[in-house]
């Protein structure tokens, strides 16, 4: 990765006060604006995932900036994509994994059947903030059947600790910010 990071890091803005007042919000959207570096990093997590990561089964992205990238790299794999959503957003039977958000509690989902049984998953997310999103997805996956592989974000904030909440899943960040 460490070719890559630098040229990511110069696309992701730093946007003070967002969504309120004290939040330093890292913004990544300016990358997909140099749809050729989009492409060269989920090529590189590939091969990532390839030459350190082994064999998986699928990619699984979380809702809504981990399908930016999760398809990307499912595709250059020839592995299915599962999408991960917030409760309520997928039909048919689902399986679900809660976290404690700032306002009370929140649900993620995935539909049954798309995780069988020893299947090895690669979690996928922008960014790793308080680790409440990305544990509840570990949890979802050991839920139906699977394990988790890796996690990949982008983007670690440090100081959140997210990390602590994920000991026990191999963890990956490109860039961790102080
Ligand atoms: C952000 C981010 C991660 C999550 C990280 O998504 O994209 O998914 O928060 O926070 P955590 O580590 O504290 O759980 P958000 O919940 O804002 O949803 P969105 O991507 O649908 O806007
Ligand atoms: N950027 C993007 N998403 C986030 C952030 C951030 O700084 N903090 C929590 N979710």
């Amino acid at each position: 990765f460490d070719q890559i990071r630098p040229k990511v890091e110069k696309h992701i803005r730093e946007v003070k006060d967002f969504p309120k007042k004290g939040i330093n919000f890292r913004d990544i959207m300016p990358l997909f604006g140099d749809p050729a570096l989009v492409n060269e990093l989920c090529v590189v997590i590939a091969d990532h995932i390839r030459h350190t990561t082994g064999q998986i089964d699928s990619v699984a992205g979380l809702e809504a900036r981990g399908f930016l990238f999760g398809p990307q790299v499912a595709i250059q794999l020839g592995v299915p994509f599962i999408p991960i959503r917030k409760q309520g957003k997928l039909p048919g039977s689902t399986i679900n994994a809660s976290y404690i958000k700032e306002y009370g509690e929140d649900r993620v989902e995935i539909q049954e059947g798309v995780i069988k049984n020893g299947d090895r998953v690669f979690l996928i997310d922008d960014l790793l903030a308080t680790g409440g999103t990305l544990r509840a997805a570990a949890d979802l996956v050991k839920k139906a059947g699977g394990q988790v592989a890796e996690a990949f974000v982008l983007i670690e904030l440090s100081p959140l600790n997210g990390r602590s909440k994920l000991e026990d899943v191999n963890l990956t960040a490109l860039i961790s910010y102080d």
